[in-house]
This record gives structure tokens, C-alpha cells and sequence, in this order.
């Protein structure tokens, strides 16, 4: 596996793989590894001829009062972790070699990126969207590979590679959860003992979801609203949104609207710590 943090040297690395005849497969990350990351990884493997895995903090996705500086930085073990699930290319920049100093450009998926996330995290969806077009811009990947933890985030993805005719797949894998349901998230670690026996209510909250969308005719909304009653009835846990809505337009759901899916969305902050999750919700039958 090779280590590279030069763009330049990762495109003319990925050309050569064409040049041979094989398919890119690519797996953006921030770092801060754990088995949700492995998971896409070995996914990337399993589908392509070459693998490159990307480790880069995106200064521009963090807010000014966010954890830029103290988000974790284990690049050893992430890079073991590549190897072991098989990646042929870890591109690890700097960001100096991802942002010139007077850089004017950023890429903006309007509307998608203004609710939820977005209006909760200003400017958060501009960084990752710029960042993610540049690094599709150096590894020209045929598929490339996100987490369904990070729902909206992929949602945004797939609109922006649709409407800038990016000529990638946006694969999208299931969420890895820890053995309460915890959903894996490098940010995890930021919980003390205490809040981490409180953590895994956001997954209770959304079984409880699923069982009111597969078991009975409630509304969205009110399933929505169910949700919020759990997770406030959690001591220590305060939300930001836990919300029901259409899993491609994130549109807030009032009705099943004669059976169909939707998509059940938490935020919530344990002390100064940002959780989100999500479950996608098959309605059995209709109100
Ligand atoms: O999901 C992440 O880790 C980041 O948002 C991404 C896609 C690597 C862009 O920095």
C-alpha cells in the first residue's frame, strides 16, 4: 500500500491505473478510523481493481466554534486499518496541498444543504462538498463510497455529482453500530463513561421508529414527536432535531401518504459532543 500526500503524484498514481485498464474506487475520510470505515473500504475493494483510501481534516467543513483542532488525528492506525482492509492508495494531504491561500471557489448544493445539518452547522455542507469535489477532481474514481450514518451528507453528494455530470457512482453502506446500537462515529470518543451509557438512546429512539412505522398507521409527525419525547425523557441528551421526512428531499413528513418509506433523523449534543443517526422507515401500512 502506498502513502502518498502529494495531489499531483495521487492523479498521475490513479492515471497509471487506467492506463492498466482498472477501475477506481475511492473512500473519502477525515480519519479517526474505526469499522464503519473499514466497512467501506473492504466494500471499495470488493467492487474495483484499485482502492484509494483518502485521510484529510477538512478545515473548511468545521464551524469556528467546532472541534477542528481537537478532532482526532490517529494516522498509524488508520493507515494499519487501510491496509487490513485492503486499499492499494492512502492520499493523506496536507491543507496546504488541498487549499491554495487565496482560494475562491467553493461548490454549494443549494436547498439540500440548508435544512438539518446544514442550518444547524452553517457552511458545513460548503466544505464538504468543495472538498469532495476536489478529491473526485485527483482520484477520478469510477465509484466512490460513503456511510448512511451520514445521511444527508450523501444525499447532498449524489445531487452534486448528478447536477456537475461528476462521472461517479456514489455508493452508499450501511451504518456499523457498536453492540448497543450506538452508530460508529470517530466522534465517539469524545464521550465520557457517563454519557456513552446515554448514547445508544438516540438508536432506542429510533427503533422505536421503526416498530411505529412497521407495527402500527401513525402519523409521521407523530412518530416524529415520539422520537423527541424518548430522547428528552433521557436525562443528559439535548436535541437539536428529530424529525421524519422524504429520504430524498428531506422534506418534513406529516403523512404516510398511502404507505411508502421515509426517513427518521436525529441530532442530538451530550455535553459538548454532536451525535447523529438516522434509520429509514418502511411504513407497512397506511393511515
Ligand atoms: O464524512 C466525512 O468523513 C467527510 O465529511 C468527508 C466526506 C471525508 C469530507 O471531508
Amino acid at each position: 500500500m502506498d502513502v502518498e500526500s502529494s495531489p499531483k503524484k495521487v492523479h498521475a498514481a490513479i492515471r497509471e491505473a487506467r492506463r492498466r485498464g482498472l477501475t477506481i474506487g475511492c473512500v473519502p475520510t477525515m480519519g479517526a478510523l474505526h469499522a464503519g470505515h473499514v466497512s467501506l473500504v473492504q466494500r471499495a475493494r470488493s467492487e474495483n481493481d484499485f482502492v484509494v483510501a483518502t485521510i484529510f481534516v477538512n478545515p473548511t467543513q468545521f464551524g469556528p466554534t467546532e472541534d477542528f483542532s481537537r478532532y482526532p488525528r490517529t494516522l498509524d492506525t488508520d493507515l494499519e486499518f487501510c491496509r487490513g482492509a485492503g486499499a492499494d492508495l492512502v492520499f493523506t494531504p496536507q491543507v496546504a496541498d488541498m487549499y491554495a491561500a487565496h482560494a475562491e471557489t467553493i461548490v454549494r448544493v443549494t436547498g439540500l444543504s440548508m435544512v438539518l445539518e446544514g442550518a444547524h452547522r452553517p457552511g458545513h455542507f460548503d466544505g464538504v462538498t468543495t472538498v469532495v469535489t476536489k478529491l473526485f477532481q485527483i482520484t477520478e474514481p469510477d465509484r466512490a463510497y460513503f456511510g448512511q450514518k451520514d445521511y444527508q451528507q450523501q444525499l447532498i453528494i449524489r445531487r452534486m455529482v448528478q447536477d456537475l455530470n461528476i462521472p461517479v457512482t456514489i455508493v452508499t453502506c450501511p451504518i456499523i453500530r457498536e453492540a448497543d446500537g450506538l452508530a460508529m462515529s470517530s466522534r465517539n470518543r469524545y464521550l465520557s463513561p457517563e454519557e456513552r451509557g446515554i448514547a445508544a438512546e438516540i438508536f432506542q429512539a429510533l427503533q422505536l421508529a421503526d416498530r411505529l412505522a412497521v407495527g402500527s398507521a401513525v402519523s409521521p409527525r407523530e412518530i416524529a414527536e415520539r422520537m423527541r419525547a424518548h430522547l428528552e425523557g433521557t436525562g443528559g441528551l439535548s436535541v437539536q432535531y428529530a424529525v421524519v421526512a422524504d429520504s430524498q428531499t428531506l422534506a418534513s413528513q406529516e403523512t404516510r401518504i398511502g404507505g411508502g418509506s421515509g426517513v427518521a433523523l436525529i441530532a442530538a449534543k451530550l455535553g459538548t459532543t454532536r451525535l447523529i443517526d438516522n434509520q429509514i422507515l418502511n411504513y407497512s401500512v397506511a393511515e
